[in-house]
């Protein structure tokens, strides 16, 4: 027998959850066809795994990388960590459909400036995906602040009956376009004034299709319990699955309390479709929003459109120099981005560790010091969540970025290691894998990656970097 790649001597992990085993992995074009002995068979690659773990490629199901995919399509913070699907559209902003007569509103902004927004339809933002040839496989959401965007001038109100319609035939079309589902970022201002019954007229549109809900809840402080009411109550009416983005409780009055959230999360499963996803640190970041703005936390300051050089520092700092108070100096900074130190450790491993829970980095890609999530999360749950604090075996980590997520964002025959399945995989060092980025020096591409693979074709070396970019983008149900 002849194959494309042959890896040899495999310990694998194939992402359901179930222990390892050791086999070869046989390639033929951009899939799987076999899994066993190989010893009679040749290659014109072969890859020698000895003391490899050999896994899915990493489904990362929250990014914010919609026009990076395109602008910077090696995605070196992501093929580095063994990603090899990402998830665009997240938290109520996505690149496409969208028409900016303006600047883009926050948080539209963390994915670049106006002219970036160039996509009038999903179908232009497919298309330019596929003609940028991304180093990984791209699938998006489509954002409700981009279609509140598009049709309403004052962001800071509820949405009209023919905006709602505007929104919704946009989203339909969208979503007959090949878009995963719908997501929403309530706690923003741009979407908060937006009332249930708005988002739950966009989400009616979802069921036929398919297609799922994700939602940045209206807030993750003390409300979350009706936070995630609301969120539950949408997917139910429009029959469609919900997806809480990057769950966590927010704010030191809010610590602990994620035992309450999780048994929330149980009572909702016994009768409807629902999952989460988590990144792997105890800081969150986006832009500065002033309603998180406390001394009860350290805030850093990651960018600052109008006081650029106060960038890199605490915010407490920047205030004490400028003589202002925290909020004085916060709005001065504006607009500007800030990682916020506001979650409890024993919150996050209990969250990462719920059977319900997939990985998503969160990264933020065009902050000039960003959280260390966007280069290092995924090693991060294998490395130190997984071997060095042992919150969970290495096969259900592998689980919770692969086959998990495939199956809840409907990624077909990607997220295992199955016979017939794409070869999207990663092989790795168990012993070695760790993040390397931190708060200080958060670019930073991660160590123990030793080869990946998109499409069967070989992506991502530690000794020679990208070498090919062999990503797609995925439509939903295709196969
Ligand atoms: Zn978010
Ligand atoms: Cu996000």
């Amino acid at each position: 027998m002849q194959f494309d790649i042959i890896i040899r001597n495999a310990t694998i992990i194939d992402g359901t959850d179930t222990p390892v085993y050791h086999a070869d992995v046989g390639i033929e074009g951009d899939k799987i066809t076999v899994i066993g002995d190989l010893n009679q068979a040749q290659a014109a690659t072969e890859i020698d795994a000895n003391n490899k773990v050999v896994a899915p490629g990493f489904i990362d199901v929250h990014t914010h990388d919609d026009t990076n995919v395109i602008r910077m399509p090696e995605c070196l913070p992501k093929i580095s960590q063994g990603i090899t699907t990402t998830i665009v559209g997240n938290c109520g902003i996505s690149a496409s459909p969208a028409t900016l007569s303006t600047a883009p509103p926050d948080p539209m902004n963390l994915l670049g400036q106006q002219e970036d927004f160039k996509y009038p339809t999903f179908a232009a933002y497919a298309e330019a995906v596929t003609k940028a040839q991304p180093a990984v496989n791209v699938a998006a959401l489509v954002g409700h602040t981009t279609l509140r965007n598009n049709v309403m001038d004052d962001l800071f109100t509820g949405a009209t009956t023919v905006q709602i319609t505007a929104m919704r035939q946009t989203l339909r079309e969208a979503m007959a376009q090949g878009a995963l589902g719908l997501s929403s970022g309530l706690a923003y201002a741009s979407a908060n004034s937006s009332p249930e019954e708005e988002v739950q007229q966009l989400a009616q549109e979802l069921a036929e299709f398919g297609g799922i809900y994700t939602t940045h809840m209206r807030t993750e402080f003390e409300g979350i319990l009706t936070a995630m009411d609301e969120a539950f109550r949408v997917g139910q009416k429009a029959h469609v699955p919900v997806i809480i983005s990057h769950l966590k409780c927010a704010g030191a009055g809010n610590w602990g309390r994620t035992v309450d959230v999780l048994d929330k999360m149980d009572t909702a499963f016994e009768h409807q479709d629902i999952a989460c996803d988590c990144y792997p640190y105890s800081a969150s970041s986006s832009t500065l929003d002033l309603n998180q703005v406390t001394d009860e936390i350290d805030i850093f300051i990651t960018w600052s459109d109008a006081l650029p050089a106060q960038a890199g520092k605490m915010l407490k700092d920047i205030a004490t120099d400028m003589n202002l108070p925290l909020m004085d100096a916060a709005k001065a900074l504006q607009p500007a981005g800030a990682v916020y130190h506001c979650m409890d450790e024993a919150d996050v491993e209990r969250v990462l560790k719920y059977k319900l829970t997939m990985i998503g980095s969160d990264g933020l890609p065009n902050d000039p010091h960003p959280h260390p999530r966007l280069w290092g999360a995924f090693p991060r749950v294998l490395g130190y969540y997984s071997r060095e604090r042992q919150i969970f075996s290495l096969e259900t980590a592998v689980h919770k970025m692969t086959g998990l997520s495939a199956k809840r964002f409907k990624l077909l025959n990607r997220g295992e290691i199955r016979t017939g399945n794409f070869a999207d995989l990663v092989i790795f060092d168990k012993d070695e894998i760790i993040d390397v980025a931190d708060f200080d020096t958060p670019i930073a591409a991660a160590k123990g990656i030793d080869t990946v693979i998109v499409n069967g074709t070989i992506a991502y070396t530690t000794e020679q970097g990208v070498v090919n970019r062999a990503g797609r983008f995925l439509a939903r149900n295709s196969q």
